[in-house]
């Protein structure tokens, strides 16, 4: 995958609105600073206990803790297969295979066009609709090879 060059000079705007006590927004600075990048590059992570004085070691330790962070790039759209047993038992290695070789990735990773994240989740809730995926907020189901490669599609423009 193509590697973007990072711009850290945001960091700085970010980091100074919480010049009052960086250690207890530590969390707040890292969120806008996902907001800002899409993802934590390093460069930023550095920059951040640079300007803040707070270890990287720390810093590493609360991107790692919260599932909310990531380390890598990520995609314009995320995709979330699921995986659990309804959706299992209704065909979605079928369906899955079908988006993995439709963008070229395996789960977990970032199509080089950073358009998708595909990733696979546990039940979402909607079995009755089984297979499902979710594209970002929205929900698929009853999902065939054919219609998820559509729905793909639909997302790529
Ligand atoms: S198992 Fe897939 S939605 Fe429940």
């Amino acid at each position: 995958m193509e590697v973007k060059t990072v711009d850290i000079k945001p960091v700085a705007g970010i980091v100074s609105e919480y010049s009052d006590d960086y250690d207890s927004n530590l969390i707040a600075i890292l969120q806008q600073s996902q907001d800002e990048y899409g993802y934590l590059p390093k460069s930023v992570l550095k920059e951040i206990s640079r300007l803040t004085e707070v270890p990287l070691t720390r810093i590493f330790g609360v991107v790692t803790f919260y599932s909310q962070f990531t380390l890598i790039p990520r995609g314009k759209h995320a995709i979330k297969i699921c995986n659990g047993t309804a959706c299992h038992v209704r065909g979605v290695d079928e369906v899955k295979e079908s988006v993995k070789e439709h963008l070229n990735v395996v789960e977990g990773e970032t199509t080089a066009d950073y358009q998708f994240t595909l990733e696979t989740v546990a039940c979402i809730g909607t079995c009755f609709l089984a297979p499902v995926m979710m594209v970002d907020d929205r929900y698929f189901g009853k999902l065939t090879t054919d219609s998820v490669t559509d729905i793909v599609k639909e997302y790529s423009n």
